[in-house]
């Protein structure tokens, strides 16, 4: 195949219709997340994809139109956030580096002092709600508002349920916001933190809003249908970085070798990928991995790339 062959534009209705007949015998193997009760509630068995094309084309298939809950997908919003209002200072307060550990883990943060390893697992998260919540009357109204304007789309919401849910099994996060207050880590309340970070990991989107929503990080910072710039390209371009190198918890390196995207994933089963300059693309089944990943989105997205020839690399 020559590299012309390679960029002509994939047939991407058909490309996810194979995947989506592909996936089918996935559904049954992976694990909906039951630690936080609300979501064990979700049948393994759904399976959407969706893709958003930067000339507007959007593709779908399956229950691309259906909700889910977005948990730490919300993580890249609320650090585009932070990252827009605050710029490298951030970087005082947490790293850029995987942390090799469980998102929810204890273990390195006591001895690397309450600096979380990066924004995206749960301590780094914590870390962005508060330096919202110092900025913003309520952090995650302020992340609410921000994916509603990146969706393009107003009745993206919170599921309450869910927050109420997680709010009352907190007990590990309670526990990584304590460790860090006491470090000097954190500046607000740990009840207002543990309250916000609980409401904005409750926002639920569709497969096709979460592709459109990642928009502006594909193309470089500036949401493509209006032109309004979030991030400047150079800013961008390092949240990409970090979406490829910490996006996908743990397995952040097993993810690259299969998919070759930068990507963010939750424990809803939602996984949002970007091919930079091209197109953004969203994956929803809720049965996991064991590192926490969507089983049957992971490998979808793993056939994406291949299908496509699409890969940053
Ligand atoms: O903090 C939690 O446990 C969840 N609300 C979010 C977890 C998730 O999706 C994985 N985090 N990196």
């Amino acid at each position: 195949m020559t590299t012309t062959d390679m960029q002509a534009t994939p047939d991407y209705a058909a490309i996810l219709e194979t995947i989506c007949a592909e996936v089918q015998p996935l559904l049954s193997q992976g694990k909906v997340a039951s630690y936080i009760p609300q979501l064990s509630r979700v049948s393994g068995y759904h399976f959407g994809m969706a893709v958003y094309c930067l000339d507007g084309q959007t593709f779908a298939i399956g229950d691309a139109h259906q909700k889910f809950s977005l948990q730490s997908v919300t993580k890249l919003f609320a650090l585009a956030l932070a990252f827009s209002r605050e710029g490298d200072s951030i970087w005082h307060r947490v790293g850029r580096e995987p942390s090799g550990n469980p998102f929810n883990s204890l273990v390195q943060l006591e001895y690397e002092k309450g600096k979380p390893r990066n924004p995206f697992i749960n301590a780094g998260a914590l870390v962005m709600t508060d330096i919202l919540s110092s900025r913003f009357v309520q952090s995650d109204i302020a992340v609410l508002q921000f994916a509603r304007l990146i969706a393009d789309e107003n009745c993206i919401d919170f599921d309450l349920a869910v927050a109420q849910s997680e709010r009352e099994t907190a007990h590990r996060n309670y526990a990584i916001a304590h460790l860090m207050k006491d470090f000097g880590n954190l500046h607000n309340p740990v009840k207002t933190v543990i309250d916000s970070y609980c409401r904005q990991c409750s926002i639920t989107m569709t497969c096709a809003e979460l592709a459109k929503a990642g928009g502006f990080l594909a193309q470089h910072g500036t949401i493509p249908w209006s032109g309004a710039q979030i991030l400047d390209a150079s800013s961008a371009k390092r949240l990409n970085a970090l979406m490829l190198t910490c996006g996908t918890y743990d397995a952040a390196g097993d993810f690259a070798y299969r998919v070759g995207l930068p990507a963010k994933s939750g424990v809803g089963g939602g996984i949002l990928a970007l091919v930079p300059g091209e197109l953004a693309v969203a994956v929803w089944s809720p049965g996991l991995d064991h590192t926490g990943n969507s089983l049957a989105g992971t490998y979808a997205l793993e056939r994406f790339t291949t299908l496509t020839s699409r890969s940053i690399f």
